[in-house]
C-alpha cells in the first residue's frame, strides 16, 4: 500500500476568508483562529514549537524571541500579507525557516484606496459628508465659499516607493490630471516611465521640495525607517498634502503631528501609523487629516487572493519544491 504522506500542521494565527479556511482544512492540519482573537507571546510560541508552518499577518510581532523557540519542524512562515516587518527575518534565515509572503494580489485595491485618500484630504470628502450627516437635515444649502478644498488636476504627485503599488497609483493619478514624479532606489526600466511619464527624482529631499503631494508606498525596512523625518518633512512646502497606505514607521509621526498642528503642511491621508494599532492622540484631534484604520488591501477578493497564495505557498513547499513568493529561502 502507498504510504500516505504527512499533512503539514499550519498554525494560522487569524480567521481568514471561509473559502481559504475550508482549503486549508482539506490540504493540511491547519489549527484555524476561529474566534480571531490574536495570539499572545506565549501563544505564538507554543506554535512555532509545536507545528510545521505558521500563517502569521502584520499584527503578530515574530521577533527573536518567539523564533529562538521554534522546534525541529518548524520550517516555513507562510505570511498573510505582503509586509514582512513584523517578523524577524535575520532570526529566520539564521535558523533555516523560510517567509513567504502575498506580493501583487493587493496591489490594485491599495493603489484605489491612496488614490482616494489624494482626493479625500484636498478636497475634503470626510469633512464635508461629516458636516452633512452632523447637520441633523438643516444642512444650510450651497455657498460660493463653502467647504472650498483644493483641485487636484494639475498638480505634483512625488511617489516614494515605484514598485508595483507606486505604478498602479501613478497610472490612476495620471488619469486625475496629476504630473508624476518619484524617487525610488533604483530608477524604473525606462518603458515604464515613457507610460507614466514619469519624472525620476534620484534626490528625495528635492522631489520633496518641488511637489503639492506625497505619497508613501514603499516598504518599511531598516533603510527606510524614518524616511520622513523631521528634517525631511521640514522640505515639503505648506501647501502640500501627505499620503502614506504603506507603513507608519516610515514617517516620524510626531514630527508629522508637528507640522499639521502648526498648518506647516496642508493635511495628510493616513491609513497606517507608527504605532498600530495604537493611534497616536494628537491625531485624532486634528482637522486637516483622514485617518483609515489599516483597509488598503480590505477587499474580499483581495483577502481571497492573498489566502490562495498562502496555500500555493505552503502546498509547494510541502511538496518539496521551493514555494513561488519567498522573501527568505531556508532549508527545504
Ligand atoms: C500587507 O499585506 O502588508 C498590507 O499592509 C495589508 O494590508
Amino acid at each position: 500500500m502507498p504510504t500516505q504522506k504527512k499533512r503539514p500542521l499550519v498554525v494560522v494565527t487569524r480567521k481568514l476568508p471561509d473559502p481559504i479556511e475550508t482549503r486549508m482544512m482539506e490540504l493540511f492540519d491547519a489549527k484555524l483562529n476561529l474566534a480571531d482573537k490574536p495570539l499572545s507571546q506565549a501563544e505564538l510560541i507554543e506554535a512555532v514549537k509545536t507545528a510545521d508552518v505558521l500563517v502569521p499577518t502584520l499584527t503578530d510581532r515574530i521577533d527573536g524571541a518567539v523564533l529562538a523557540h521554534a522546534g525541529p519542524n518548524f520550517r516555513l512562515i507562510a505570511n498573510f500579507g505582503t509586509g514582512v516587518d513584523h517578523i524577524d527575518l535575520a532570526a529566520a534565515r539564521q535558523r533555516g525557516v523560510t517567509v513567504t509572503n502575498t506580493p501583487g494580489v493587493l496591489t490594485e485595491d491599495t493603489a484605489d484606496m491612496t488614490m482616494a485618500l489624494i482626493l479625500a484630504v484636498p478636497r475634503r470628502l470626510i469633512e464635508g459628508a461629516n458636516a452633512l450627516r452632523n447637520s441633523g437635515g438643516e444642512w444650510s444649502g450651497w455657498s460660493p465659499t463653502w467647504m472650498l478644498g483644493q483641485r487636484i488636476w494639475g498638480k505634483r504627485l512625488g511617489i516614494i516607493g515605484m514598485g508595483r503599488i507606486g505604478q498602479a497609483l501613478a497610472r490612476r493619478a495620471k488619469a486625475f490630471g496629476l504630473s508624476i514624479h518619484y524617487h525610488n532606489r533604483k530608477r524604473v526600466h525606462e518603458s515604464v516611465e515613457q507610460e507614466l511619464e514619469a519624472t525620476y527624482w534620484e534626490s528625495l529631499d528635492q522631489m520633496l521640495a518641488r511637489m503639492d503631494i506625497i505619497s508613501v508606498n514603499c516598504p518599511h525596512t531598516p533603510a527606510t525607517f524614518h524616511l520622513l523625518s523631521a528634517r525631511r518633512l521640514d522640505l515639503l512646502q505648506p501647501h502640500a498634502y501627505l499620503v502614506n497606505t504603506a507603513r507608519g514607521e516610515v514617517i516620524d509621526e510626531n514630527a508629522l503631528i508637528r507640522k499639521l498642528r502648526k498648518s506647516e503642511i496642508a493635511g495628510a491621508g493616513l491609513d497606517v501609523f507608527e504605532h498600530e494599532p495604537s493611534v497616536n492622540p494628537k491625531l485624532l484631534e486634528l482637522k486637516n487629516v483622514v485617518l483609515l484604520p489599516h483597509m488598503g488591501s480590505a477587499t474580499l477578493e483581495g483577502r481571497v487572493d492573498m489566502g490562495e497564495k498562502v496555500i500555493i505557498n505552503i502546498k509547494t513547499f510541502a511538496d518539496g519544491h521551493a514555494p513561488p513568493d519567498r522573501v527568505i529561502a531556508g532549508l527545504l
